[in-house]
Formats: C-alpha cells, structure tokens, sequence
C-alpha cells in the first residue's frame, strides 16, 4: 500500500507541469482520476500501441474518465465525483476553471475540505495572469536561461522540461503539506503555483548572490560558479566530468594525477585562490587528465574519493549499473502498447515502497467503474457512452467495454 493510498485526486492536468504532480500523487498510490475530453484529439509522436511515449510516462498508475465539462448533464456527473474526492489538481490558463464551472469556488460549495492546487504560467494573480506559459518561457523570463549554455554560446535551456517539472514537483509538495495538514485541522486549502516563480526559486544561488549585492551570474558552461576544478575534462579516449567542491577533494585528486607539487602551490592551496585561479587550475588539470584512458582514471578517482562520472546518454544511463541495482526501471502494462519500461521512483521508502505496476490509461478506460462507483445505472452509463462515441477520435474500440 502507497503512503497516499485512501486519498482521491481529481487531475485536470494536461501537458508536463499538471501531470508530473499528479504523477508524484499516483506514484504514492493516490487514486488520480483524469477528466479528458472525449474528442481530445492526441499530440504528437514517438508512439507506442497508439499512446504517446510522453503519457506512457508521465500517466502511469493514473484512471481515466471521459467529461465534457461544458455540457450539463457530464458537468453534473463530474460534480459528484468531485465531491468524493480529496484533491483537485489543474494546470488551464487561469480563469478556465471557471468557465467550466469547476473553479475553487464552485468546488468548496460541494466539498468545503478540497485541496485544491493550481499550476499556471505566472499565478492566479499578478500582471501576467492570463498569459500562456509553456516550459522554454519560464526558463527565459526567470533569469535560468541567461545563465545555461556555453561561456561564448546563446543561452540554452535545460535538456528536460525542467520548468514544468520543477512546477509539478513544487507542487505535489504543496499539495501534500495541505493534506497534512487537513489531517490535523480538518481544514482544506488553495495553491497557487506559478512556473515564473517556480523557475526564479530554482535559480537560488545566483539571485541570492546578487540581491546580496553580488555579481550578475553569467553563462560558464560546465564549471561550477563556486568550486574549482568542476568541468568536463578531456581524458586518451574521451571525457569525462570532475568535481572538487572543496580544498581537501583538490588534493585528493591531485594525488591521483601525480601532480602533489600543485597541492601546495599558492595560486590553488585553498578555496578562495583556486576561484580566483580557475582558468590555471583547469588547464593543469586538463593536462594530466588528457594522459589517462577514462576508465582507468574513473577507477582511480573512485579509488581515492574524488566525484567523477562520464557523461553517458540516455541509453548509456539506461544500462547504468547503480540505475539497474536501485530498481530505477521499472515494467508496467498498459490495455494497447503491452507491457513497457519506464524511469522508476527515486523515493526509495523503508516501509510502504513505491511500487509502480499499472501503465498510463487509455482515454476513458475507467469511464465504467467511476460512474457506477457514483451510483449511475447501467442504462445511464451506456446512453453517455454513447454520446461520447460520435465525438471519440481515438481508442473508440474500447467505448462500450
Ligand atoms: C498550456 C497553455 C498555454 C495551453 O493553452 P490553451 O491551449 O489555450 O488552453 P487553456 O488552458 O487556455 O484552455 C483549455 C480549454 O480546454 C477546455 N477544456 C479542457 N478540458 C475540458 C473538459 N474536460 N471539458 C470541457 N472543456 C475542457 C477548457 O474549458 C478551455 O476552453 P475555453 O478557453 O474555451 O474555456 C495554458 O493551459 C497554460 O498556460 N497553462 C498553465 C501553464 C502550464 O501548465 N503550461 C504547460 C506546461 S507543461
């Protein structure tokens, strides 16, 4: 049983931000309920048995219900699910929900105890509220971006989504907080979570640094703004990355590169001058390091203490033997694409662990067991069955299941 099991969560979500917190929930063993359209039309590839590779991942463990908000009799169905659940979880443009008549508002009419959290671009207030926001704008308007990339290359961003899943993970902490605390109150609660916010959160270091009267932080690549030496280094038969975050890390690997002489030396004997002496300091690095086959020298950091990795690809992370040994892939099955992988949970408990099973679920899969869970008849299921069936664009063999 998940730590969250016994708790029902109502998940409007849609793109990465909204899912990747429901994800989170489900992943505990919340029962997250999604509400899709019924013409919800798919987006774009790789696929697998129909389903996008993104939702195979990011809808695992998940239900799904097939609700058109704006039609009365589905709004009316969707209220009383509503009003069995703990949770709501939305990520529309703000104003939206109440639109479809399921906003805050609406809701604790019905159930004065929701969680309720939102997710939006830049908040359910402010000057930007009715914007859009995907991934790349919270990145650029942060300042995250400025600071990612080449010293002498544009700014890039980060190589996932890291906006929109930062804001699904600020956000699953959110909401569980509030359901702590409904333990202990009896009190629900609202969130508001914006990826503006979220991002200019994430980037902690430099802001701080700067409101304390800092530097500007600029692009530097792989090097750390800190600590030195950090970066990718060249070895005989490719690279690899070193971090030494202190003085005492420094002379471990020196030891390692047989280049004691340098331990001492007053260019980089302590923190603050190797900071000041970075470009010196690499480049001695370097020049050792480039006489080293990558195994042998990862082996010998190991060996002394001194953090190192090569940098591997997505596939090469896959066969990642620490990866393997942590159950960090995990195999669930799904109705059309079978039985799949997919990245296993890093919440690795002592009691109740995480375990992940059930695939992402086709559009409208649990239409049955909810609507007859919230006492609708048979006959009623199979008349909105089949209204949903004229507006169906995909899965429509599985409608009368
Ligand atoms: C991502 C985003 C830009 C997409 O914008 P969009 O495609 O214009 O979508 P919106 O959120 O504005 O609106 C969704 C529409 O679908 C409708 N809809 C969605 N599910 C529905 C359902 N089950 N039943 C009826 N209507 C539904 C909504 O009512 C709304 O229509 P309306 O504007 O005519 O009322 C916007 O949703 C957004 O900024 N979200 C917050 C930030 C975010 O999470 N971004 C994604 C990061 S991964």
């Amino acid at each position: 049983m998940g730590l969250l099991s016994g708790y029902r969560v109502v998940d409007f979500t849609s793109f990465v931000s909204g899912p990747t917190c429901t994800r989170l929930l489900a992943d505990l063993g919340a029962e997250v309920i999604r509400i899709e359209r019924p013409d919800k039309k798919k987006g774009s590839g790789p696929y697998k048995g129909g389903e996008r590779t993104v939702d195979l991942g990011l809808m695992r463990g998940k239900k799904s219900v097939t609700l058109n908000a704006k039609d009365p009799e589905d709004h009316e169905i969707l209220m009383k699910l509503i009003e069995t659940a703990d949770v709501v979880v939305e990520n529309f443009r703000p104003g939206v929900t109440a639109r479809m008549g399921v906003s805050y508002q609406d809701v604790i009419k019905i159930n004065p105890k929701i969680v309720y959290t939102s997710i939006s671009g830049f908040g359910q207030y402010g000057p930007y509220k009715s914007k859009g926001a995907f991934d790349i704008i919270a990145e650029a308007m942060s300042g995250f971006m400025s600071i990612t990339g080449e010293r002498n290359g544009k700014p890039v961003r980060a190589g996932a989504s890291i906006a929109d899943i930062f804001s699904g993970v600020e956000a699953a902490y959110g909401t569980v907080a509030m359901l702590l605390n409904r333990e202990k109150t009896g009190e629900g609660n609202y969130l508001d979570v914006a990826m503006l916010d979220t991002m200019f959160a994430v980037c902690n270091n430099p802001v701080t640094q700067y409101l304390c009267g800092g530097p500007v932080a600029q692009r530097i690549g792989n090097e750390h703004p800190q600590d030195v030496p950090w970066d990718d280094f060249p070895t005989k038969d490719g690279r690899l990355v070193i971090a030494c975050a202190r003085t005492n890390l420094y002379a471990k690997l020196c030891e390692v590169l047989d280049c004691r002489e340098y331990i001492d030396d007053p260019r980089f004997c302590n923190d603050e001058v190797r900071l000041i002496n970075k470009e010196a300091c690499h480049e001695i690095v370097r020049n050792h390091t480039r006489n080293w086959l990558t195994a042998d020298l990862i082996a010998a950091c190991d060996k002394a203490g001194v953090p190192c990795a090569t940098i591997n690809s997505i596939d090469q992370a896959c066969e990642n033997e620490s990866i393997k040994a942590r159950g960090m892939i995990a195999t669930v099955t799904h109705k059309t694409a079978g039985t799949y992988q997919l990245p296993g949970s890093p919440l690795k408990f002592m009691h109740n662990p995480v375990e992940l099973t059930k695939g992402s679920p086709i559009l409208g899969e649990n239409n049955r067991e909810i609507f007859s869970g919230l006492g609708l008849t048979k006959e009623k299921i199979d008349a909105l069955l089949a209204k949903q069936a004229k507006v169906r664009t995909f899965f429509k063999e599985f409608e009368m299941d």
